[in-house]
């Protein structure tokens, strides 16, 4: 005979098992590695949570890992309140995707990618990469969050998989600024490109990928062009630094949020073609008379540039001037989303 106490509890199992299988449908079983757990680190995590990966953790220093689940789990429930939480998971649930580990055979084992985010010290990262060659298995892809090193710098002398090492650059902060510029190094298979390309749509960011490594990527190239112009007419003494900084913040960058510089071209005339015939010669004649490169080093001129910069906001406001960012981007991603 069977008793009813027994049926209840193959029911309770059965139910116990759909809730289980239907988060488990939202999770997803493929493991993401993060190596580092600072600021960058952490930003990735949350990402890769949103869509319910399996995320892992890891840092050198243990107290940076449980450091870390704290914040993340803190900052998950204000995502939530302010309305800006990624994806369809709760917070709770976002959570519950990740996990640490101090031991970075049990991170790469089974990973399907993995994020470095420790310092941005070659060295480090060199010996990192060294160690990496001999521990992950021949599909898992390496991707660094390396600012200003071509992958080249790190990969070149690993003994194997170095094919499967490129560069995912983010801005900071990653949860707000969806670009993510992915950047091969010579020896890079192309498919590990797509993949971390798809994967990147995949948590929500937006991904651009370099033919080829270049110093800057794109992103600095055309940043650093700005801050040379931007040195230069402060130094000639042509506009404040208040100004000039006010020429992106109430003009240019207006546009930016929305429009690129070539977009912007192509809707100024009658298509690009037709801004460039027109206006071509112009921009040619007036690059022409650009300085020489700058050297921002300690001097007068910096000086200046920071005297007028604490003017502005000074030091000790710092921690609210990024509040103050991070809110309006928030504001500026939930206008494009929908705008989109
Ligand atoms: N902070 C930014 O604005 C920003 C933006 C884009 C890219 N990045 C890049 O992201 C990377 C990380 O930057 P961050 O600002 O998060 O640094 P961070 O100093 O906040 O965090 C780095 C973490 O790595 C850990 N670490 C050091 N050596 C390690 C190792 N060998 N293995 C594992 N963990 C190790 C440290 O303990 C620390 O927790 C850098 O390459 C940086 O260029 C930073
Ligand atoms: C400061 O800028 C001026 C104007 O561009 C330049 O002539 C001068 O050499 C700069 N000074 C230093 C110390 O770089």
């Amino acid at each position: 005979m069977i008793s009813k106490k027994f049926i209840c509890s193959i029911a309770a199992s059965l139910l116990a098992t759909r809730t289980h299988l239907r988060s488990m449908h939202k999770m997803k079983n493929e493991k993401i590695g993060i190596i580092g757990s600072g600021l960058i680190g952490r930003a990735w995590s949350m990402l890769f949570a949103s869509v319910g990966y399996k995320v892992v953790l890891y840092d050198i220093l243990p107290e940076q890992t449980s450091n870390a689940l704290k914040e993340i789990e803190k900052e998950l429930h204000a995502l939530q309140a302010k309305g800006a939480l990624r994806g369809t998971l709760s917070p709770a649930e976002q959570f519950s995707c990740i996990s640490v580990t101090t031991d970075i055979g049990e991170l790469v084992s089974n990973a399907i990618y993995l994020q470095e985010c420790i310092p941005e010290r070659l060295e480090w990262k060199r010996t990192l990469y060294t160690e990496l060659a001999d521990i992950v298995c021949s599909e898992t892809i390496m991707a660094s969050s390396t600012s200003t090193y071509m992958p080249s710098l790190f990969s070149e002398q690993m003994k194997q998989h170095r094919e499967n090492v490129v560069v995912a650059h983010p801005l900071n902060p990653p949860y707000y600024i969806p670009l993510v510029e992915i950047v091969p190094a010579p020896w890079t298979k192309a498919d590990v490109v797509t993949r971390t390309r798809e994967l990147m749509l995949e948590i929500g960011q937006k991904p651009v990928t370099l033919t080829r490594q270049i110093e800057g990527f794109a992103t600095n190239r055309i940043q650093y062009a700005i801050l040379n112009e931007v040195w230069r007419l402060v130094a000639d003494g042509v506009v404040s630094v208040a100004d000039v900084d006010r020429v992106m913040t109430e003009g240019l960058g207006l546009r930016y949020a929305l429009l690129g510089p070539l977009e912007t071209a192509h809707l100024n005339a009658d298509g690009v073609a037709d801004y460039f015939q027109r206006f071509g010669a112009e921009v040619y004649a007036v690059s022409q008379t650009y300085g020489p490169t700058p050297k921002m080093e300690a001097g007068g001129n910096l000086s200046k540039i920071a005297a007028e910069c604490e003017e502005m906001v000074p030091r000790a406001q710092l921690p609210a001037r990024r509040a103050q960012r991070d809110l309006f981007l928030r504001e500026l991603c939930a206008l494009k989303k929908q705008l989109e």
